[in-house]
Formats: structure tokens, sequence, C-alpha cells
């Protein structure tokens, strides 16, 4: 077994907080194992829930179209979110539980080892973009111990909201080409500390 598929069996028995009681199946994450990419969502709605997977509902296959605009698709990339378990009627998340999950979050980037993290929203981009705000930042990517963090709109909100849909399309084209710039920016192993904002 996959140190990976270990960790979702551990996710699985997580009775940390109350949303342990109302889910019916945990969705821990899924995807390739080895991804370049990985997209950090909110948290499991009704359909993740159901069936214990991210990002199959509509706002799911709204982002698989935006996978596909850029020749992806999810067996190619990794997608998690920051809470495992379905917040009761979708409410948002609550700081507490937030704080509960982070250790998970943080097991599968150790394992998974992405050179890019793309955040989906506000929740997810304020873990690694603190005090930003999201019309200020989206499209543009930080450079942090040779991951590339970049923020975009949540899916479901663009679904709904022409302006948005045409940023996250957008945003979602820059991906290769900043994927690609990544791996040739080899010397900024050196500088860990270093924060480059940089947008293409
Ligand atoms: N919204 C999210 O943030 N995550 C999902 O998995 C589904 C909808």
């Amino acid at each position: 077994m996959s140190a990976l598929s270990e960790l979702y069996q551990e996710i699985a028995l997580c009775q940390q907080c109350e949303l342990a009681k109302y889910r019916t199946k945990v969705v821990p994450g899924e995807g390739a194992e080895e991804a370049d990419i990985m997209f950090i969502g909110e948290a499991p709605g009704w359909h993740e829930d159901q069936q214990g997977r991210p990002f199959v509902g509509p706002a799911g296959q709204y982002l698989d179209q935006l996978l596909a605009s850029i020749n992806l698709n999810r067996k190619q990339v990794y997608i998690a979110n920051v809470i495992k378990c379905r917040p009761l009627g979708n409410r948002d998340p609550l700081p507490s539980e937030m704080l509960n999950c982070r250790k998970w979050l943080e097991r599968q980037i150790g394992l998974i080892h992405p050179k890019m993290i793309v955040t989906l929203g506000r929740y997810s981009m304020a873990m690694f973009f603190p005090n930003k705000s999201i019309s200020k930042i989206h499209g543009s990517a930080q450079k942090r111990d040779n991951v590339i963090y970049y923020a975009m709109y949540h899916p479901a909100a663009a679904l709904h909201q022409q302006s948005l849909r045409r940023a996250i399309e957008e945003d979602m084209l820059k991906i290769p080409s900043l994927l690609a710039q990544a791996e040739s920016v080899v010397e900024t192993k050196q500088q860990p500390q270093q924060l480059t904002m940089f947008e293409v």
C-alpha cells in the first residue's frame, strides 16, 4: 500500500471535529501520486460527500473543463481540499476546522511533493497567501522553497459570475508556462527565503 493510501486510511478515522459525525464519506483527495500540480479547493459539497471524491459536482465538472483547456485531466494532477469532511449545509469552514484538518493537507503535500500548488477560492488561498485579497492576487504566482504557489478563483464562484469566469479561464491558461518557467529557475533552491511574485 502506498504512503498516500495509508494516509487516506488515517484521514478516514479522524474524529477530531463535529464534521465527522455528519459525513457520509470522508473526501481525502485524489489524483496522480507524482503530480506536478496540486489543486486545493475548500471543502466537499453534497456530491463529494456522497462519493468520497473531490470536485465531482457542477464545480468539479467545470474544473475538468478548465483542466482540459490546458490539455490535462484529473488523473494527471492531484486534487484535494482544505477540509476533508462536508460542512453541513455547505456553510463556510470554521477556523477551528481548518486548523484541525491542516495536518492532513500538509502530509499530502509532503508525499506528493508538487512543483505547483494552485489554490481554488479564498479559504485555500488564505492558507498559502495570508492576508491577501483574491481579487488582487488571482493569476499571479509566488515561488517559495522551489514550489510555485498560484491563486485562482473558486470554480463554483466562477461558474455563476461572468467576470470571474473570464478570469479563472485566463488564469488557468497561464499554468503551463508558469510550470515551464519554474523548472528553468533552478537557482531559487539556494534561496529558500526569497519570495518572488511574478506574472506571465
Ligand atoms: N468545492 C470545493 O471546494 N471542493 C470540492 O471538492 C467541491 C466543491
